[in-house]
């Protein structure tokens, strides 16, 4: 049986627990996102050590607009702050860093932040950091039929012959592989409307660690996990080995 020998290609990441990181020390919701943020920066810097090509992290879904509006504030401070930051030592690192999700609800500052980044760090590609913010995996899919139903009306295409590959050129993740392991701290085990499409056969790893605490000896836990695992994608163990 195929064994998933080798490190990840893909990694993504759900990182949970900032809030629960905070109430533990009697302190607001916000210096948990703080202290996540710091977490963040050292999880892509012991990806790099790993090689890890892709990293996807789940900084922001969809959903989380809904939050009370203090912490959606903070949370875009932080994300504007973040970039101000830590722009200029991702492009010298070498990683070419990308937004997912959507950009309608941003401010102009962090719009023009975003843009600034992707600018700055085009070119590289040591790593590619894509950053899903606004981004839930239903809104992906919908995005991309929408943008497929209308080539395939201005081409006048043949709907019966659409396949998979057709969808996938317009998905936000595009043109990467599917991530080969996807990381949820914090204890719950769900995908939480991640990509929904790009993990059909991802590995799945759970940590308890809350994320302000997930560090490099958790993520090479995770690691190890994965290399055991035996990755068959719906066929037998015959196949794989052949
Ligand atoms: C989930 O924890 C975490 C978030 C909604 C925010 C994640 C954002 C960061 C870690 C900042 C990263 C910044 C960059 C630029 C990558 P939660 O609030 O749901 O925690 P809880 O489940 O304990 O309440």
């Amino acid at each position: 049986m195929a064994k998933a020998k080798t490190l990840p290609t893909h990694v993504a990441v759900v990182m949970d627990g900032n809030g629960r990181w905070a109430s533990k020390r009697l302190l607001p919701r916000t210096v948990g996102h703080r202290q996540g943020a710091k977490a963040s920066r050292k999880i892509i810097e012991a990806c790099l050590k790993k090689n890890i090509k892709y990293l996807t992290l789940f900084a922001f879904s969809s959903e989380n607009w809904k939050r009370p509006q203090e912490e959606v504030r903070t949370l875009m401070e932080l994300f504007l702050s973040s970039l101000e930051n830590d722009a200029e030592t991702l492009y010298q690192q070498g990683i070419k860093v990308r937004f997912i999700g959507g950009r309608t609800q941003f401010s102009a500052q962090l719009c023009e932040l975003i843009e600034k980044t992707e600018r700055l760090t085009e070119g590289n590609d040591r790593m590619l950091l894509s950053i899903a913010i606004d981004y839930s995996g239903r809104w992906d899919l919908m995005q991309a039929s929408k943008q497929l139903c209308k080539q395939a009306h201005l081409l006048n295409l043949n709907v019966d012959e659409l396949d998979e590959a057709a969808l996938e050129k317009y998905l936000s993740t595009y043109p990467l592989p599917d991530p080969d392991l996807f990381i949820r701290t914090g204890g719950e085990q769900r995908i939480s409307n991640f990509l929904i499409w790009q993990l059909a056969y991802t590995e799945l790893y759970f940590s308890d660690t809350l994320w302000p605490d997930f560090d490099a000896k958790d993520l090479e836990l995770a690691l190890a996990s994965y290399t055991i695992r035996k990755r068959r994608y719906g066929l037998v163990p015959e196949q794989i080995e052949t």
